[in-house]
């Protein structure tokens, strides 16, 4: 698969595993993306899972037939574009792997690698004869040793997992080939489950490549993107700022359904209040996969859950310790919860509400045993409010 006449797709389809990195379900599979460039010398770009290396390897024969890869660049140490190092480099010994330092040193850690290295640093070029590459380095999206590779004739980023997306590739590669629609949503998904802690690395590694021109971003998972580079720019960058949508996602928790009750009345006091822009999602149902995906693509939080040990219902528990792990704020947050004889919930979600960059709206709302009209009536008012706020937020945006 031909991008330009110096540039080849060798990436492959992953559609066996369940869960990415044994926790992120793959409804639809996964790419892992790998590309030739070919000047004089010949350069690899990352490389494949491991369990593919058979296919990985008559793709490249494709492509070089028996000739030599002179540079393996690494731009991501983990396993998903890594994991072929070891296995290459027995049918290439003379392969010369290119990581800035961490890389090289993580490289010699997991595949015992002894081999030629060639240390490249911020801005450091590599001729391969007619294409050049130039590496910006970009720690911390999402490891530290992370860095892209720029070709300069061709204006192309090969951006490691940066503007990647859970999906497989049916058929083709490029956005200009098949239909891009299903894999924004799978963009946001992959964003909140991997790179979502780390929002001010994404937005240091934007404004690093906002002087360069990109024709073509070769990204190691999805659609290599041209036509569509903005809109890749744009949902990454907003997603980076943790800029959420005006629309609310609504999560609770329940083991006998009195919380459900107060959902339902939430819920209708959105409505009620002019927000038709909402997801509900039942915690144990939904994967939380999705779940955080919804989180950071809407601005308004409602959160219920019941009592449960002493503490909040654990599913809500570790839903809330993910929302903080990855650092996410500029959200307005609404909550409720219900407890039998000594509340502990409400109380955790308030605090998760107070962190910084988190705004409360309206009262929380608290339940003691069963639901009651004063209750259906305060979980409504909550949903109202949360609607009234969003509207006059998106009114001054
Ligand atoms: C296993 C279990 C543990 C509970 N632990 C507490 C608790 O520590 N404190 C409390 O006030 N209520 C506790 N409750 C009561 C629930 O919080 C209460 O019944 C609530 O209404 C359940 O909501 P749900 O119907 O939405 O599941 C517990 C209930 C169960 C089933
Ligand atoms: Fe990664
Ligand atoms: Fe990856």
């Amino acid at each position: 698969m031909k991008l330009t006449e110096k540039i080849h797709y060798v990436g492959v389809n992953d559609r066996d595993k369940v869960r990415f990195e044994g926790l992120w379900p793959l409804t639809q599979g996964m790419a892992y993306n790998s590309y030739i460039v070919k000047g004089e010398k010949t350069a690899l770009i990352d490389t494949v899972d491991n369990r593919y290396f058979p296919l990985f390897i008559s793709k490249i024969k494709n492509v070089i037939g028996n000739g030599k890869i002179d540079y393996l660049v690494i731009n991501h140490m983990e396993p998903d574009h890594s994991g072929s190092l070891g296995l290459l480099r027995s049918l290439y010994p003379d392969i010369r792997l290119v990581g800035n330092k961490k890389t090289l040193q993580m490289a010699e850690g997991f595949y015992l690698q002894s081999g030629e290295t060639l240390t490249v640093a911020e801005g450091s070029e590599l001729d391969l004869g007619g294409p050049r590459l130039k590496f910006f380095l970009t720690p911390m999206v999402h490891w530290p040793e992370t860095m892209m590779t720029y070709e300069l004739e061709s204006q192309t980023l090969f951006s490691g997992d940066a503007f990647g997306c859970y999906g497989a590739l049916n058929g083709g590669v490029t956005d200009e080939e098949i239909d891009i629609e299903p894999y924004f949503p799978e963009m946001i998904r992959y964003y909140a489950n991997i790179v979502g802690k780390y929002g001010a690395q994404v937005q240091m590694a934007m404004k690093k490549l906002s002087e360069t021109n990109i024709e073509r971003i070769c990204s190691t998972h999805g659609p290599v993107w041209t036509n569509a580079i903005s809109r890749v720019l744009d949902i990454y960058n907003r997603l980076s700022l943790y800029e959420g949508e005006t629309g609310a996602c609504l999560i609770y928790g329940t083991m006998y359904g009195n919380t459900t009750a107060m959902a339902e009345s939430v819920a209708e006091g959105l409505v009620s209040g002019g927000m038709k822009h909402f997801v509900m999602h039942k915690l144990g149902r939904t994967d939380e996969s999705y779940l955080l995906a919804d989180v950071f693509r809407y601005k308004g939080l409602l959160l219920g859950a019941p009592t449960y040990n002493n503490g909040i219902y654990p599913l809500m528990e570790r839903l809330l310790t993910d929302m903080e792990h990855r650092s996410l704020k500029n959200r307005l947050v609404g909550v409720f919860g219900s407890f039998s004889w000594a509340s502990q919930a409400v109380k955790r979600l308030q605090d998760f509400a107070s962190l910084p960059g988190m705004k409360l709206v309206g009262q929380p709302v608290e339940m003691k045993q069963g639901f009651s009209k004063e209750i259906a009536e305060q979980c409504r008012e909550l949903g109202r409010q949360m609607a009234q706020q969003l509207s006059a937020e998106d009114g001054e945006a």
